[in-house]
């Protein structure tokens, strides 16, 4: 029989739902057990546990501790990769994260890796939270939004310690890991917080993500770039970067949101024009309210004059955020 101590460690790690710990637990009894000459009964556990190994995530999902609910958010996220309107340098490289990852085992048989480890970076509305959920959705994994600008305001002084808790979910479990708002640790310089404890925090990260073996797609997402302390951008296997869009990507935004919307007599290229300086997020909202508009006035497309003014509106919010 297995000993009390096996016993009680097998308990301990079911109720704190951590997978690893019970699986070693259990094949510690095994070998306790094939010691006493239980052959039987061992290989019967042995089995037991390989085939739980092999079960899908969800029957066997470690979650997240409680007091983290509310900082990650879980989504099981569809954005086709053709919705992200990115130059096409920016795309080929989303797509090579894509292609690598769905043929890692051919890499590995070879000794080498997927890349995974990624460090998007632009200003805000760009598409970087997108491309997480473009990814998650591609490779048909859940997406765990980590909310590190939140994480740091709940857990200050703790939060290495909620940091490892995560990576050993990422040990633990399939997904796509997005650590956004990543300046809140990643900034060189003092954002208002505690420089001393950011930089504990940020040594912390960059200890984890080195230190992960996962197979698991784990992306940092930060406004902006200059911020960002240098040592950062070595430890990640990619670094892309996310800009306003240009004309053409306007006009093309414009068209796929506007979709059936859009009037045929609409000067596009004025349009696009005039959505200079604006974000991707900014275009979408303008292109959005614009159908809204054009629905609430019973018609079947929006009006050129309705666009433009919507298009306006958008600058003025958007200056006067960055204000
Ligand atoms: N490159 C893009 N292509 C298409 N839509 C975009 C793009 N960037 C942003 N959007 C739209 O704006 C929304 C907010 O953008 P988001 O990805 O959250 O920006 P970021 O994370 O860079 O601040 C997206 O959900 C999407 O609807
Ligand atoms: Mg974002």
């Amino acid at each position: 029989m297995a000993t009390a101590e096996q016993l009680k460690s097998l308990i301990r790690s079911h109720l704190s739902m951590n997978a690893e710990q019970f699986y070693t637990s259990a094949l510690q009894i095994a070998a306790h057990e094939a010691r006493q000459g239980h052959d039987t009964l061992a290989n019967e556990i042995k089995e037991m546990v390989d085939l739980a190994r092999k079960k899908p995530a969800t029957n066997n999902v470690i979650a997240f501790p409680q007091e983290l609910a509310g900082l990650i958010l879980t989504e099981q996220p569809a954005r086709s990769l053709a919705s992200l309107v990115v130059d096409s340098t920016l795309k080929e490289r989303i797509e090579r994260v894509i292609l690598e990852f769905r043929q890692q085992h051919k890499l590995k048989k070879h000794g080498l890796g997927h890349r995974r480890k990624l460090l998007l970076s632009g200003e805000p509305g760009t598409g970087k939270t997108m491309t997480a959920q473009v990814l998650a959705t591609e490779l048909k994994q859940p997406l765990h939004i980590i909310q590190m600008d939140r994480l740091v305001t709940k857990f200050m002084g703790e939060t290495g310690a909620k940091l490892r808790q995560i990576f050993e979910r990422i040990r633990a479990m399939p997904g796509v890991y997005l650590f956004d708002e990543f300046d809140a640790i990643g900034g060189e310089r003092d954002l208002g917080n505690d420089v001393g404890e950011m930089r504990r925090v940020l040594n912390a990260f960059l200890q984890f993500i080195e230190n992960d073996t996962s197979d698991n797609l784990i992306i940092a997402a930060a406004n902006n770039p200059r911020l960002l302390d240098r040592a950062l951008f070595r430890r990640f296997d990619d670094v892309l970067h996310y800009a306003l869009p240009d004309v053409e990507s306007r006009k093309c935004l414009m068209a796929n949101l506007l979709g059936t919307f859009q009037n045929p007599r609409f000067p596009m290229d004025k349009a696009a024009q005039a959505g200079k300086r604006l974000s991707h997020s900014e275009i979408d909202r303008a292109c959005r309210d614009a159908i809204k508009m054009a629905i609430l006035n019973n018609q079947s497309r929006a009006t050129c004059a309705s666009f433009n003014a919507l298009l306006k509106e958008r600058h003025a919010a958007y200056q006067g955020k960055e204000k």
